[in-house]
């Protein structure tokens, strides 16, 4: 083998190096598109997750909040909300969330403060049933801890 690193060497890498990312990129594409339909379970998007996805929207939640590690980190995740305060129960879910809007901002001193938002009990459960889409979403059980 010649120890002289031709031209054409480096070409075949570059070329070579090149089709070869890019194969990858279209396999690990086309593999999220086969993935995200049961990941994201979206036959269960009822027109109040969609609502419930606009309140949160439109009160800027992930201004504090994180969603599935996406956010700010100011206040508690709330991908897995559902699991802390629903005791496998949607019914028990919708009362935490109800009771918990309603309470805002807590009086607890040196806590950091979450505010009144004043949703009507409509919009609270549109947003309960949106958390509860999230908190089901196949996301590899991120994040790790039921706290988190
Ligand atoms: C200005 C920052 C801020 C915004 C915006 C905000 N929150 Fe919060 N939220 C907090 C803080 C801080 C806590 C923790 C309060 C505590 O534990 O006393 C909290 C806690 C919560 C909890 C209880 C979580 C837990 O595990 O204890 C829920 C549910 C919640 N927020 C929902 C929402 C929703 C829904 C919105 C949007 C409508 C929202 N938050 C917007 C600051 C915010």
């Amino acid at each position: 083998m010649t120890e002289i690193f031709t031209k054409g060497m480096a070409r075949n890498i570059y070329y070579g190096g090149g089709f070869f990312f890019l194969l990858l990129l279209l396999g690990l594409t086309l593999d999220t598109l086969r993935e995200l339909p049961e990941r994201d379970h979206r036959e269960n998007i009822t027109e109040s997750v969609a609502r419930g996805k606009a309140v949160w929207e439109d009160n800027n939640c992930i201004g504090c909040h994180s969603l599935m590690g996406e956010g700010a980190y100011f206040a508690p995740e709330l991908a897995n909300v559902y699991d802390r305060y629903g005791n496998g129960s949607e019914e028990t879910f919708g009362q935490f969330m109800q009771a918990w809007m309603k309470m805002q901002p807590m009086p607890t001193e040196g806590r950091r403060k979450m505010p009144q938002f004043h949703l009507s009990p409509e919009q609270v459960d549109d947003l309960s049933a949106f958390l509860i889409w999230t908190s089901r979403i196949n996301d590899n059980d991120w994040p790790p801890n039921r706290e988190g």
